[in-house]
């Protein structure tokens, strides 16, 4: 059975298992809008594997991280926005 972790998205809790990407944990939580686009419209991601950066978000306050790309870590903090 996985080792199961808590990251926080714009303060909420969520419990997800080690080794899942951010946005997986994201989509799972029923997440969909990760950013907006410049006219404001949410974006969420497409690809899958690290191209379109249509998941990026901030993560440990690090701006324009692909969570696609990125696995999910004890304590993890995430904004949308
Ligand atoms: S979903 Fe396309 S780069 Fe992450």
């Amino acid at each position: 059975m996985p080792e199961r972790i808590r990251i926080i998205v714009d303060g909420r809790e969520l419990h997800v298992d080690r080794g899942v990407t951010v946005a997986a944990a994201m989509m799972n939580a029923g997440i969909r809008a990760f950013r907006q686009s410049v006219s404001g419209e949410a974006r969420g991601p497409l690809c899958g594997m690290g191209v379109c950066m249509e998941c990026r978000v901030t993560i440990n306050r690090e701006p324009h991280c692909r969570s696609c790309q990125t696995l999910c870590e004890d304590g993890m903090e995430v904004q949308t926005r």
